[in-house]
């Protein structure tokens, strides 16, 4: 029988709604993004974020309902982020999605956000099946994961402090190219010289995938005073650069030792970061290097979407895995 599932995203600044037909089929996606509104703060405000979901999930739904051209009447189920995130914008939408099970008595499902970003790329490689080593790189997450099954997941390494993204999103606010940071560091890197200026690399000797990513951020703003000190012109081309080799030959190198180290044949890209070229380009050769099959979604599934949270959701209906009405969100939400 075939499987409907109206999935529904708000854990950040993205308003999303989306139709998923067996897991895999994206029947719409819609994605209301608040970058416009946050980007005069210089980052997410969690406060302005609720409100504009509160504002905006009304229509997103319809939209996504109507684009799939699908009935309530059809949905097998309704799937929502339900954490990690910001506590406030994580309400609005497992409130809409509680509301939506009960009004119309289908099973809710509650989807871990980064089983989401995981599953984006079931949706870009329908062929691709479990298991797999991942590397989950996003704004608020660094972790490299032994992907067990569709709903098994172990840790194997995780970032100390900053995730990979939320480095960006710093490196752009103190070289002063504003919020997103990820896309816009990635675009002037592109104009700069990868070896003009070195940032260092974090190894733990307890952990050999762990990251640490606090240290190559205090290491830009270090060399930005220096340079103001000594009233030397920066380049910040050349920085971008340096910042973005550092962290994605850090992400790579750590990636494939532990997917070498598990006997992986597949390794598999997911979050934000994921977007980010020289990224993509690095795993690429390594892949190439080792004989590992690469996988990553495309980019409009890398960042937050709902049709993501409906595939992950699906995966969860398979093993009858549902919640009820006592479903709350959890900022903090682990693996
Ligand atoms: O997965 P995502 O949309 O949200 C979270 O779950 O956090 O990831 C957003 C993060 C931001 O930190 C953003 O700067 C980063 O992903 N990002 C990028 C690129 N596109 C987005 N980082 C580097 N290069 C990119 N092209
Ligand atoms: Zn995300």
């Amino acid at each position: 029988m075939e499987n409907l599932i109206l999935a529904i995203e708000s854990s950040c600044d993205e308003t999303s709604a989306a139709v998923v037909k067996n897991g895999r089929q994206v029947l719409s996606n819609i994605i209301s993004s608040q970058i416009d509104i946050h980007k005069k703060f210089g980052g997410v405000v969690p406060e302005v974020a609720s409100r504009n979901h509160v504002l905006n999930i009304s229509t997103v739904v319809a939209e996504a309902m109507e684009t799939a051209a699908v009935s309530y009447d059809d949905l097998s189920a309704v799937a929502v982020t339900y954490g990690p995130g910001l506590i406030g914008a994580l309400l609005v939408g497992v409130s809409y999605a509680k509301a939506v099970s009960a009004a119309k008595n289908i099973p809710l499902i509650a989807v871990n956000h980064i089983h989401g970003h995981i599953a984006a790329n079931y949706i870009t490689h329908p062929d691709l099946e479990p298991p797999f080593v991942c590397l989950v790189a996003s704004g608020g997450h660094s972790h490299i994961l032994h992907v067990k099954t569709y709903t098994e997941f172990e840790i194997l390494g995780r970032t100390r402090d900053d995730a990979a993204g939320e480095a960006f999103d710093k490196i752009a606010r103190v070289i002063g190219l504003g919020y997103p940071g990820g896309p816009k560091v990635e675009a002037l890197a592109k104009e700069g010289s990868i070896d003009a200026v070195t940032f260092p690399q974090v190894e733990f000797s307890d952990n050999p995938y762990d990251f640490s990513f606090s240290g190559v951020k205090t290491s830009v703003i270090n060399y930005l005073h220096t340079k103001e000190q000594k009233e030397e012109e920066v380049n910040r081309a050349d920085i971008a650069a340096g910042f973005q080799k550092a962290v994605v030959e850090a992400l790579t190198k750590h990636t494939l030792r532990a997917a070498e180290n598990m006997g992986a044949d597949k390794l598999v890209l997911a979050g934000g970061v994921s977007a980010n070229g020289a990224l993509r380009a690095s795993f690429e050769a390594a892949a190439r290097d080792k004989q590992l099959q690469l996988f990553y979604p495309q980019p409009v599934l890398c960042t937050d979407n709902a049709a993501m949270i409906g595939c992950a959701g699906f995966y969860k209906y398979k093993s009858n895995d549902f919640a009820d009405s006592s479903l709350n969100a959890v900022a903090n939400l682990k693996l």
